[in-house]
């Protein structure tokens, strides 16, 4: 028998929301639907997945929820109302989100005003925007937008813009799944129409195949069911950096990177 997930901090949603309402009513409503309902959020924090004071980049951020949960996670700490018996949230030196839709932008201006200097939400394609230098990216739910080719220039850009020790943090769809992988692409589609897309042709791949083209590109990958009670394909995967060969000490060879990816 598995041990249920502690539940989220209540205040956090709560925290994590009420900026929401300096835009407008989708913004408050998808944020408390998105970061209540959506089970990756809470495990981030619960399994301290982020480092303690990460330059963090998200790209695909929509509005920032990202960024809220984790600045709400951190006022509940430095309050002293955060639960004992989780890891402490991280503090973000930076949040930068890279968004294609102006709309979630303006979104996102609205809720974090200039409040949060440490928060940037800049309108981009992540195809084409500098990732600079950070210590985190994530990409939630839309690595798969894009076709087989960008995605994998993507993840290559991903790993040269990550400090030595830096984490690629990610979830897709496992096209491999059956039913469940139909069921995600199906709401996917819904959603993504209600946002203000066309309806997308989306570029998926089976678990193994996510999984080949990390290790491929330099990352150690590891895998975890990331659904929630929905009945879905979504996996969580936390990809580290394979050291560079000039990142290795003298004598210890880095795994290569395949001269194709080089
Ligand atoms: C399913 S939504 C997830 C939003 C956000 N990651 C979250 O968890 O709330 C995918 C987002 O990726 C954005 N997106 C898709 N392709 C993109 C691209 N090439 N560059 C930047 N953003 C992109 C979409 O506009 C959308 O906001």
């Amino acid at each position: 028998m598995t041990t249920p997930a502690l539940p989220p901090p209540p205040d956090l949603l709560d925290g994590a929301t009420q900026r929401f309402r300096r835009a407008d009513r989708f913004a408050y409503h998808y944020a408390r639907g998105k970061l209540g309902g959506d089970v990756i959020f809470a495990e981030l924090l619960r399994q301290g997945l982020l480092p303690a004071t990460p330059r963090l980049l998200d790209l695909g951020c929509g509005q920032g929820s990202l960024f809220a949960w984790l600045l709400a996670a951190a006022e509940l700490h430095a309050a002293g109302r955060w639960p004992a018996d989780w890891p402490t949230p991280p503090a973000p030196v930076q949040m930068r989100g890279i968004e294609l839709m102006p709309r979630d932008v303006w979104r996102a201006a609205q809720a974090f005003g200039g409040a949060h200097p440490q928060v940037r939400v800049e309108q981009g394609d992540m195809n084409h925007v500098d990732f600079g230098q950070c210590d985190v990216i994530t990409i939630l739910d839309a690595l798969h937008y894009f076709d087989h080719e960008r995605q994998r220039e993507v993840l290559m850009r991903i790993r040269k813009a990550l400090a030595p020790g830096g984490r690629f943090i990610t979830r897709v769809g496992d096209a491999a799944s059956g039913l469940p992988f139909r069921l995600s692409n199906w709401v996917d589609h819904a959603v993504t129409f209600t946002r203000g897309h066309r309806l997308p042709r989306l570029y998926c791949r089976p678990l193994a195949g996510w999984k080949a083209l990390l290790t491929d590109v330099g990352f150690d990958v590891r895998s975890q069911s990331m659904s929630g009670r929905l009945p879905f394909a979504n996996v969580l995967l936390v990809c580290d950096m394979r050291p560079r060969p000039a990142d290795a000490p003298a004598g210890h060879a880095a795994p290569e990177v395949s001269e194709a990816l080089a």
